[in-house]
């Protein structure tokens, strides 16, 4: 009976969240907050805490993002985000100051946190998340009271200073005037009776979490945030009576909690007014006749960058201006980040295809390229690397040019370029052109190409892009791709590599110390073997004097790396790296584009290829398909002028 399966399953969930919610009077809520004075947090504390409870960590002194990128700062790593964002760490902290700043009451706790920031670079994912971390939470208040007050505001004035010391808890604002009401009319004034109930935060059900969406001129009403007269009560109770009140705005359902202002500034201006005296009086007018209702809350709101230019130039807008904390949210410009959105959003759709080697870094370093602004030390790609926390190798040593230095010179670098949706869009377009369900750099390059035609109006920014794609962007992949199908070639490449390593390390240390090297196995003494050394260097253009400083350098890495104990991998030095790998894929360029290229192929090579495309599919990710794909256009596409 398949009925029963699923009344079981309903019930088993209703009994586990069945929790005995607290129901009792003033008195009982004030026993309870003796035991945990926690309870009663204003907004700015109560969310700060709930995201810090999720853990802060030190980013890792090992972690090589923290040397490379952050210039070895101590970066706070607030866990309750980190699995969903990326390459946000220094806006991240800076939300996380406001927070803490209002926490403490400081000026933040009057101050509204703006994010401001270009096009889909996270800005609603973000207050999204932050609103996540109180939903679900409990909070206390009066029974009955639409803005579900804290109750200690039921304590009357003369009495505060003396609960404050007792219950180690602050007690600010007043009742609402329909709490005002409940408590003469229906307790008589006697506070202590009064029933306190426990709710939780709830988004969807508009406690304790608002959200206000823009609204156009015409649509815009104040009473969305501070709510409105029932019309339909006011022939029973006199204009002045609270209980005409609907308190259902935003400000009234977002009280104790979060107000969200969704694309704040394409509302008019006179909208916004209550957030004036909301963040610095903590206090929003009520509908009609009716005094000023107590408001505590952070207010969240998020614009693009020309809305914020255009608010801002209006200095009839200065008192709201100086009410606002402003955190840009610029796009990602470190690849290794920006790939991981992507993979974060496909991870979580329903998309099944495969996904080739290097397809997602081949769109992450268009969409990073596009944001960069030029700089006279360095082409556009390295300065990606760079970003990225790559070495860039040059004539055998690493280029020095400092990430802190490129940073500077463009301070609002990352506002402006092509935005996460735009590479989702392709990543889809891509996939529905396919026939195979699977994608690959160069279904995602043509679609890139097609979409920056059709999409992309303004020209400068066109021909960038293009440029980025069609020559950049190309070239690259296509030394990725080069490299990759060579490396397929070579059997064992790993020991091959490693043995070529440990050779040239040999080598090296016995000619910068005058030494001679003895043999590995047979124990023979004999010279070192400076043609061998030559063979590998010059693939990386060291030659003449040039190789002296190159096999010091080496050598002194090496032993400084043996000294701390830790085991010399081929691929630890990144000079050597390079060369050595170079060195291998030229031993078997030639065989590699032979082969690949021909169309007629003997037994041997036969062999040859078949056992390259099952490298690349057992050991490199590919599928029958996109295996095809690449080598084919590797054939068209490379090996041109040999
Ligand atoms: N750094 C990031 N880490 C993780 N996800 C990100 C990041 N930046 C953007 N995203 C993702 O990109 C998508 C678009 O972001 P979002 O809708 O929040 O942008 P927005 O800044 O609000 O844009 P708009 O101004 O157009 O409203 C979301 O799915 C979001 O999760
Ligand atoms: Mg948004």
């Amino acid at each position: 009976m398949s009925k029963d399966k699923y009344l079981r399953l309903i019930q088993e969930q209703r009994n586990s969240s069945k929790k005995e919610k607290f129901n009792g009077n003033f008195l009982d809520y004030l026993e309870l907050l003796e035991k945990d004075p926690n309870i009663a947090q204003h907004a700015h504390k109560r969310l700060y805490n709930a995201i810090c409870d999720h853990g802060i960590v030190k980013m890792d002194d090992g972690d090589s993002r923290k040397r490379n990128i952050f210039n070895s700062e101590n970066i706070n790593l607030y866990q309750y985000f980190s699995k969903e964002f990326f390459g946000m760490e220094n806006v991240i902290e800076k939300v996380m100051k406001y927070l803490k700043g209002g926490s403490l009451r400081g000026e933040e706790s009057r101050q509204v946190l703006l994010l401001m920031g270009p096009v889909g670079a996270g800005k609603s994912a973000l207050t999204e998340h932050i609103k996540k971390a109180i939903d679900g939470l409990p909070y206390y208040h009066i029974k009955d009271d639409p803005q579900r007050g804290e109750p200690l505001q039921l304590l009357p004035r003369a009495l505060r200073d003396n609960f404050e010391n007792m219950l180690g808890a602050k007690i600010d604002g007043d009742l609402s005037p329909i709490a005002r009401h409940l408590l003469l009319d229906s307790y008589g004034g006697r506070y202590e009776d009064v029933e306190i109930v426990e709710s939780t935060f709830s988004q969807r059900g508009r406690r304790g979490i608002a959200s206000v969406p823009p609204m156009d001129a015409n649509s815009q009403d104040v009473s969305v945030l501070i709510g409105s007269e029932d019309i339909s009560k006011l022939d029973k109770y006199s204009e002045d009576d609270p209980r005409v009140l609907n308190l259902t705005g935003a400000f009234n359902v977002g009280n104790r909690g979060i107000v969200e202002l969704i694309e704040v500034f394409k509302n008019e201006i006179e909208f916004l007014h209550t957030i004036i005296t909301a963040t610095q009086e903590k206090r929003v007018p009520a509908p009609g006749k009716h005094d000023m209702v107590f408001f505590d809350g952070v207010i969240l709101a998020h614009c693009n960058e020309s809305e914020w230019n255009r608010f801002k130039s209006e200095h009839t807008n200065e008192a709201i201006l100086d009410r606002v904390v402003k955190i840009n949210v610029p796009y990602i410009l470190e690849l290794s980040q920006e790939q991981k959105i992507y993979e974060k959003i496909l991870d979580r759709s329903d998309f099944s295809a495969h996904i080739a080697p290097h397809t997602i870094k081949i769109a992450s370093m268009f969409s990073v390229m596009s944001r960069l602004k030029p700089t006279g030390k360095c082409d556009l790609l390295t300065k990606m690397k760079i970003y990225n926390g790559e070495e860039v190798i040059e004539k055998g040593r690493v280029k020095k040019i400092d990430i802190k230095d490129l940073k500077e010179e463009h301070r609002d670098e990352g506002m402006k370029g092509i935005s996460t949706r735009f590479i989702m869009k392709s990543i889809d377009h891509a996939l529905c052109e396919s026939e195979n369900n699977c994608i690959t750099p160069i279904g995602v390059m043509k679609s890139l190409t097609r979409m920056v035609k059709e999409q992309i109006i303004e020209e400068d920014f066109r021909e960038k892009c293009l440029e980025i794609i069609q020559k950049t962007v190309r070239e690259e992949y296509l030394r990725i791709l080069e490299t990759e199908i060579a490396k397929a070639f070579i059997t064992a490449y790993e020991e091959q590599a490693q043995s070529l390593f440990d050779t040239y390390l040999d080598n090296a240390e016995a000619h910068t110390t005058n030494n001679k090297i003895r043999d590995r196995i047979t124990g023979e003494e004999r010279k070192a073997d400076d043609n061998f050394m030559k063979s590998i260097e010059e693939v990386i253009g060291i030659n003449g004097s040039a190789k002296e400083g190159f096999r010091k350098d080496v050598t002194a890495y090496m032993f400084a790396k043996m000294r701390r104990g830790v085991k010399v991998e081929w691929s630890s030095y990144e000079p050597l790296k390079e060369a050595i790998e170079s060195y291998l894929i030229n031993s078997v360029k030639d065989m590699a584009r032979i082969v690949t290229k021909s169309k007629t192929r003997d037994d041997d090579q036969k062999q040859k290829y078949s056992d390259m495309v099952q490298t690349l599919i057992d050991d490199y990710g590919y599928n029958e398909t996109s295996a095809e794909e690449i080598l084919t256009y590797a054939s068209n596409n490379l090996w041109r002028d040999s």
